[in-house]
């Protein structure tokens, strides 16, 4: 799913956010990425998201070449992809359904489906009684269960979560790992950066990778 060789980023003021890093990811993977604060774990999900370019090295996300001058190709991937960001990027003065609507709108769906599907993602998160709530009135734990659910409301074949453990106390970042590991199946993987490495489980088909200063190294479990 993912074909990472030899990629780097260098942003335009010179810091290099990542090094020279090999990556393969599959159906079915579960992958942690850990390391400390501007290691590169961020920079990393956002050139599987097409948000920035490898500066070097070639890289591809489901048969997807990531490169600038694909534009069209990466907008169709987007809609296979199910991104949770850092931020949750969640759109105030609308409700919870209308903001796990909006992450499909790219779908070409009719509305109803696109509600039955935002509330089938609710169910699944544990939010349906929020569903008509404001977003801005939700907790941080319940507005990453909502980011959560715009992701996975398309039924994305990858799934990307920013640190979707930060803030929360050990029951609930445990339960947010296991919410997300109940969406691998054998068509689908989910890669996770979190600091939370006491929480990483070895279970599934989990790999544990470790960045440090944009330079990434394989973590052994157990
Ligand atoms: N747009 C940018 N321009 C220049 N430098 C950047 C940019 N975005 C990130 N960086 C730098 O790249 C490095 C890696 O940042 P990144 O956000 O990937 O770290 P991170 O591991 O996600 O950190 P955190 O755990 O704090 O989220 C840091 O040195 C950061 O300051
Ligand atoms: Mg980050």
């Amino acid at each position: 799913m993912i074909e990472a060789k030899g990629i780097s980023l260098r942003f335009p003021n010179g810091t290099m956010a990542l090094n020279n890093i090999d990556l393969q990811v599959e159906p079915g993977d579960m992958v942690y990425v850990t390391g400390p604060s501007g290691s590169g774990k961020t920079s990393l999900l956002k050139l599987f998201m097409g948000i920035e370019y490898p500066t070097l090295g070639s890289l591809k996300v489901l048969g997807q070449t990531m490169t600038k001058g694909q534009t069209a190709g990466i907008r169709r991937l987007r809609k296979i992809i199910g991104p949770v960001f850092q931020e949750f990027r969640l759109i105030a003065g609308r409700t919870v359904t209308e903001n796990v609507m909006l992450g499909m709108r790219f779908l070409d769906l009719p509305q109803d489906q696109l509600k039955e599907n935002a509330s089938h993602a609710l169910v699944k998160v544990g939010l349906e009684h929020k569903a008509l709530s404001l977003v801005e009135n939700l907790s941080w734990g319940e507005s990453q269960r909502v980011a959560i659910a715009r992701a996975v409301a398309r039924k994305p074949v990858l799934i990307l979560a920013d640190e979707p453990t930060g803030n929360l106390d050990k029951d609930n970042a445990l339960n947010i790992l296991e919410l997300l590991t109940s969406f691998i199946d054998e068509k689908t993987a989910v890669i996770i950066t979190t600091h939370a490495t006491h929480l990483i489980e070895a279970e599934h088909n989990s790999k544990v990778i470790r960045m440090d200063k944009g330079s990434l190294s394989w973590e052994r479990l157990g």
